[in-house]
Formats: structure tokens, sequence, C-alpha cells
């Protein structure tokens, strides 16, 4: 089929290659020149594994473009709308002015009967208007969130727990009362339900389960997972400080949490909490949704996950205090870790380097490094002090921070570390350290909920 993706970030550059994969003539569309230069010459703006890989293949297929120019979607049958809805400034609400520069973009080149499918990250009450305009082109809109991660991007688009269709018609068994069911186009949902499931044909056929619902149930999906991963972490750092205070030890307590099955494994990991593109911006903006339709009780569930996420920072500097026995300024604290997770370069609202301004806020002489976030880093937050290696960061330091779970640094031997400083105190911020092999080279391992 012939696709288009309108918005080249994380999330579109990704669903363009992945389209041109399956089978489909992609092109994707950006109005960063830049970002369209390097896609166009195979390159993802970002690191990301196997995306390099995918776009490669698209072009030399010639399956897949990349443009600036907004006209090239006129003979596609199907949009993809994958711009970035960012916190607004001074707000905890979502910006949508990229979503409606897209569509007002969009609408003058979209063939009659065309699909238009929103992908971005929308509060709930987003797509209905939305609709309503497209409507009145002719074209229908079906909204169908998406729920990839960052460093695994390319499998969850390609292999999705699940596919959710937002449509515009209630599907049975949803509270959406029915409200101007006919007003969208008078196609309902279903037809366009079909030319999406020819798109995703082998997804679907791989055995993805696709669930049809509201609108408004979609955009719900999309906010309430995303805030209930970020109420699990914020649960177990909840957990963590009690132990904390209680001398127990955290990380016992989640491996015993993890094993019951109505609990789960996943997002139980203790330490530096959340952060990234998505969690907080989406927390955000759920709470500001709670506000805006009146759920007190929703707000301050989800007030409290964030406020718990921001005292972590908090923590894991008192910790690097504590290692310091002595006043932050002054000191040097090697900081390993800037990517908000591990095998991504991506540093925004990154926990670790949050912690490394607050250090640096603090007067501590800081030396940051990172196996892939060190570009990212140093154009985002130009005043930070970076560091090439390891041994170039832990070099003359009095603390060892371990802030991104990098394997490579897990990974690290004591006592080569031990061999470039003097210090023997490492805060371990997220708990990953091999303790006994530290603590046998002689180095004092400090770490959130676990008794030093
Ligand atoms: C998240 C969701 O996991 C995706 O499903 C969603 O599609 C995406 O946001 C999005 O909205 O686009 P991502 O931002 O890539 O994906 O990051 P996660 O893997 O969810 O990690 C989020 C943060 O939580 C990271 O900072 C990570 O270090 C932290 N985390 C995760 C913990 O602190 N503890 C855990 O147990 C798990």
């Amino acid at each position: 089929m012939r696709i288009s993706v309108i918005g080249c970030g994380y999330l579109g550059s990704v669903h363009a290659a992945a389209m041109a994969w399956l089978g489909h003539e992609v092109v994707g569309v950006d109005i960063d020149p830049a970002k369209v230069e390097l896609l166009a010459a195979g390159r993802a703006p970002f690191y990301e594994p196997g995306l390099d890989d995918l776009l490669g293949r698209g072009l030399a297929d010639g399956r897949l473009s990349f443009t600036t120019e907004i006209g090239r979607v006129h003979d596609a049958a199907v949009h993809f709308v994958c711009v970035g809805t960012p916190q607004a400034p001074g707000s905890l609400a979502a910006d949508l002015s990229a979503l409606d520069l897209a569509a007002q973009a969009l609408i003058p080149h979209l063939r009659p009967g065309a699909l238009v499918v929103g992908k971005s990250t929308v509060p709930v009450g987003t797509a209905r208007p939305l609709a309503a305009g497209l409507a009145d082109v002719g074209a229908h809109l079906i909204w169908n969130p998406e729920f990839l991660r960052e460093g695994h991007s390319v499998h969850d688009t390609l292999a999705p727990d699940r596919i959710v269709y937002g449509l515009g018609r209630p599907w049975p068994g949803s509270l959406y009362d029915g409200t101007d069911v006919d007003g969208i186009g008078g196609w309902g949902g279903e037809a366009a339900a079909d030319v999406l499931d020819q798109v995703y044909a082998d997804l679907l056929a791989a055995g993805s389960p696709r669930l049809k619902m509201s609108y408004e149930s979609a955009e719900l999906v999309k906010a309430s997972a995303n805030s209930y991963l970020a109420l699990r972490v914020s649960f177990i750092n909840a957990i963590s400080d009690l132990a904390d205070a209680a001398g127990a030890d955290v990380f016992d307590v989640a491996a015993a949490l993890r094993l019951d099955q109505r609990i789960g494994r996943l997002f139980l990991e203790p330490g530096l909490g959340f952060g990234g593109g998505c969690l907080p911006k989406d927390l955000h903006s759920l709470i500001a949704q709670a506000e805006q339709l009146d759920a007190p009780l929703t707000k301050s569930l989800l007030s409290a996950a964030d406020q718990i996420n921001v005292a972590r920072r908090a923590r894991v500097v008192e910790l690097t205090q504590r290692a310091l026995d002595g006043p932050v300024a002054g000191s040097r604290v090697a900081v390993l870790g800037l990517a908000f997770k591990p095998h991504s370069s991506d540093v925004r609202n990154s926990q670790s380097i949050l912690v490394a301004e607050a250090l640096a806020a603090a007067g501590a002489e800081v030396a940051a490094t990172d196996p892939a976030a060190l570009p990212s880093a140093r154009a985002a937050h130009p005043a930070l002090n970076y560091a090439e290696t390891v041994a170039d960061a832990v070099r003359g330091a009095d603390v060892v921070l371990v802030a991104t779970e990098w394997p490579e640094y897990r990974e690290l031997d004591p006592a080569q570390v031990a061999s470039w400083t003097d210090a023997r105190q490492v805060v371990d911020a997220r708990g990953v350290l091999d303790r006994a092999a530290w603590t046998a080279a002689g180095w004092t391992v400090l770490t959130p909920g676990r008794p030093a």
C-alpha cells in the first residue's frame, strides 16, 4: 500500500522503516531538513539498534523515501501521524501544536477516502474533533497508539504486544454514548479498520492481538499504560525508602514480589526512577487530564508517583554525600551513565543527568560519561563537564556514581577501577553492581534501599 508517515522522530522514523519492511511504499515527511537528510542516507538520527539496517533495506529497495515536502504524500492511501506531543512549557499538559500543524498541512493533500492514523500520544478527547475536521474533506481517522520502547523499537513495531484501533463509532461494550456516530464521514469505523488491517496484515497474521474501541478508550489506553508503568516504578521506589528506614533490602523484596504472577516481573527495578521522553510527560499529561476531568483521587495517586520519582534524585545526592563523608562542594564525582536508560542515546528527562546537574549545582566537580549519549548530553546540557571514557571520568574522583545501568558498567572490573582512583566509595544508584566482587576489591557500595 502507499503510505505516508508525518513526523520522523523516534516513533515516525521507525514506523516508516518498519512499514517499508512489511512491503509497503512509504514516504516519511519531517519539517527538519537535517533529520530528513540523515534518514535519506540510511542513518538513524539517534541510537536505535536495528534501525540503520531497516532504513538501508527500505531505501535500497526503493520502497522508502524521506522528504520535507508535504505535497509528496498526495497519492498515499494511509497517512500515519507520528509527530511529538511534548509537555507544554510551564504546564503539566501536553503541547499539541505539532499535531495541529501536521493536520493543517496534511488536509489539503488528502484524497477522498484517505485514512489518517493517529499514533502520537494525545490527551483523551483529541481524536474526535480532529476526525470531524477530516470528515469534512472525506477522510477518516483511526487512533492507533504506539507502545514501542526505545532501544527495542524495531521489534516492538514489528511484533507488538497488542494493536489498538480507536474508532469513530462506539464499539459494543464501550461506554461511549454514541453522539455523532454517523457524523464521521458516514464511514463509521469498520471500513477504516479493514484498511488498517491490510497495512498490518503480517503483524495480525503473526498473532498480535487487535482490539477495537472508541477514540476515547484508545487515547486512554496509551496514557494509562505509561502511567501504570510509572506507578510501578514509583511503588518499588517508595518501598525502597521503607526498606532504608527499616533496615530491609528492597532488592530481596522485589525479587519475591516478581514471583507472584499477579504482580509480574517487569518495572519493579528500584533505584533512580524513570525518565525519558515518554513516562514523565505522559504521567504529567494524565495528571492534567485528571484535574480537568474532575477526578481528584486519580490526580493525587498519579501526583504521588511523580513526587516519589522526583525525590529519587535527592536520595542519590544524599547517598553521594554520605559516601564522601564530607561536603559535596569541592569534591570530584565520576558519573557513569547519562542516558535515561541503557541502550539509548536519549537524555530527555534523564534522572542521571538531573543528578549530575544537582551535584554540580551543589559545588561538586563532576566528570560524566556514557557509552552512547555523550553527543546528545553535550548538546542539551553544555554546562556539565564530560569525559570520553570511564577511566577519564574516574581518574582523580573522590566517589564513583553509577547512574545508568549500561551492561559495560555492570561488568566493570572493580580492581581496574580502583587502579584509576584512590576513591573506594561507589554509589550504585540502580543496584546493578556485583556487590560481593566490589566489596572484595576494597570498595564500599552504597545503594538506595539496601543496607550498607
Ligand atoms: C515507554 C514505554 O515503556 C513504551 O511502552 C511507550 O511506547 C514509550 O514509553 C512511549 O510512550 O513512546 P521508553 O520511554 O522507551 O518506553 O522507556 P521504558 O523502557 O519504559 O523506561 C522508562 C524509564 O523507567 C527509564 O528511565 C527506566 O530506567 C525506568 N525504569 C524502568 C525503572 O526505573 N525501573 C524499572 O523497573 C523499569
